[in-house]
């Protein structure tokens, strides 16, 4: 077995590596004037490749992964697993006008062509509950860090009321909540375009405690601004965020700091200031469970 690293997830892909007692060796990626991309991995190759990168920035990055699968198998690798802990394309599960394309299901399709296993950490599944419903192999696997978050509050917090901005955001919350022991409670989001949303606050007293808001993704950073807007409005003073992806988009997370929130914290799946919270130790249960 080796780990081959894309650049952008080296330290990530080192600490699976030292977990796993497995060689790593870092793709050479380079990018021409026009911006395609030149990949090489080495030439002697072992029967089993465990490809590492998360896919933010997703449309380059699937491409280097066609090129880079596409290569190893010609190189000869028998079997290879893609840990891809921020998986892209997941949120368009349906075509919301005629001649939309289901972006989950076809990039789900490419992803199953080219590995054998696809590893990932709480991608956003919405209207299926399974990834191999997304991605048809039997080892599609999704992983959630509501533990890694769940120890890192215990850290943090002795009390705190966990906060969802949005229905999907239950499956997360509620199973960080139940590990801990903390309350949480559930918004209700509606999302008028790609940097607007409403949320309403469910009924309670945001004012006794401190408020975590969890969610998988902050993309623009608005969804979490606002909820943190709306917490301030009903009289919270200590705000906190977790996300499990740190996408941050332009301005993201400075706009959610401005709206109120004292602390990000995100998980490493993505590299980012705010990534404290470290993911491979489950990645590497994960990866001695299927080898
Ligand atoms: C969508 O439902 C996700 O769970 C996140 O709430 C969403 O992707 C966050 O996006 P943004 O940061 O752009 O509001």
């Amino acid at each position: 077995m080796m780990i081959l690293a894309f650049p952008d997830y080296l330290s990530q892909a080192q600490s699976l590596a030292t977990r796993l007692d497995a060689p790593l060796v870092e793709v050479v990626l380079h990018h021409f004037p026009d911006s395609e991309s030149l990949i090489r991995l080495p030439p002697l190759l072992p029967e089993h490749l465990i490809i590492c990168r998360s896919l933010n920035h997703p449309n380059d990055k699937l491409i280097e992964l066609l090129l880079c699968a596409t290569t190893a198998r010609e190189l000869g690798a028998k079997r290879l697993t893609l840990v891809a802990p921020y998986l892209c394309y997941m949120r368009q599960d349906i075509a919301n006008q005629p001649g939309e394309a289901v972006s989950q299901r076809i990039i789900g399709k490419l992803l199953a062509e080219l590995f054998d296993d696809v590893l990932t950490v709480d991608p956003h599944l919405h209207r299926i509950s399974l990834l191999t419903q997304a991605i048809p192999i039997k080892n599609a696997i999704s992983l959630t860090a509501a533990d890694q978050i769940g120890v890192f509050l215990k850290t943090k917090f002795n009390h705190a009321l966990l906060l969802g901005p949005d229905s999907e955001s239950e499956q997360w919350v509620a199973a960080i909540a139940g590990n801990i022991g903390f309350g949480y409670a559930i918004a209700d989001k509606i999302r008028l375009g790609d940097k607007q949303v409403e949320i309403s606050l469910p009924d309670g007293d945001f004012a006794k405690q401190p408020v975590v808001i969890i969610d998988d993704i902050a993309s623009t950073g608005r969804t979490l601004a606002k909820a943190a807007g709306l917490l301030q409005g009903a009289g919270c003073k200590d705000i906190y965020a977790v996300i499990t992806h740190a996408l941050f988009c332009d301005d993201a997370y400075n706009h959610i700091l401005e709206a109120g929130v004292k602390t990000i914290w995100s998980t490493d799946s993505i590299d980012h200031p705010s990534s404290c919270i470290k993911l491979d130790s489950l990645l590497a249960k994960a990866i001695k469970a299927i080898t």
